[in-house]
């Protein structure tokens, strides 16, 4: 089995720039991807690795389904889909916290259902019926802080991440849900078939893990 090629989906932008930088580390490398021109997978045959970027919120499903043996994916995008995948190790990477947030003065009417705004909405829905609050999700896909700025939401469940978002609009976080990070993530029968490849990229990425530990 020593010579499979390991399938491995990376979330585009700045994250995955650090995710392949962390790879590359730890023996991984691969020149391709260094000068990609318009190609879409990049392999290193010596190595046995290929890599291929896709969209941060789509990795959980490319693993899920197999199109990926492994692959890199925030712990936000695990709890809002629940993929059915194994989750290796927190790389360290990417760390930020996802938190209910909402203008400085607003003040929750506990006899109102409460608006939420959200890239999130099972989370969201996880979270306040743990409460026994009576919520409406309002679904977005990007720049939520504009909701409870227009009146389109009373709050939002978002990822805060430096905090400057919300402190240049004039919101704050009123709750922290949970901490987040970008986890190594395996597909289930990849894993049965490839293990002894998927353990040794797992070790050397654990081996730099503490470096990420800032
Ligand atoms: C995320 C998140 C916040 C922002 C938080 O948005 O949804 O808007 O980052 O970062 P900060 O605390 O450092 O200001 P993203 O950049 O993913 O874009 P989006 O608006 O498309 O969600």
């Amino acid at each position: 089995m020593k010579n499979d090629m390991i399938n491995i989906a990376l979330p585009k932008g700045r994250l995955g720039d650090n995710v392949y930088e962390m790879f590359s580390r730890a023996g991984w490398r691969c020149p391709e991807i260094e000068n990609p021109g318009r190609r879409l997978t990049f392999e290193n045959p010596e190595t046995g690795v290929r890599y291929f970027w896709v969209k941060p919120s789509d990795v959980a499903i490319y693993v899920e389904k197999g199109a990926a043996d492994i692959g890199v994916a925030g712990k936000d995008i695990l709890l809002e889909y629940s993929p059915d995948v194994y989750e290796l190790l927190d790389t360290g990477l990417g760390r930020c916290r996802m938190a209910v947030a909402a203008p400085k003065n607003f003040r929750e009417d506990l006899k109102k259902t409460l608006r939420v705004a959200t890239k999130f909405p099972n989370i969201a829905k996880r979270h306040y019926s743990s409460l026994g609050r009576d919520i409406d999700i309002i679904k977005l896909n990007g720049s939520i802080e504009l909701a409870p700025i227009l009146g389109l939401s009373d709050v939002i469940v978002d990822i805060v991440e430096t905090g400057a978002t919300l402190r240049q609009n004039d919101l704050e976080v009123f709750d922290t849900l949970f901490e987040i990070s970008a986890r190594l993530i395996a597909n289930k029968s990849g894993y049965r078939f490839k293990r002894e490849k998927i353990n040794m990229i797992k070790s050397s990425l654990s081996a730099l893990k503490g470096e990420n530990n800032d």
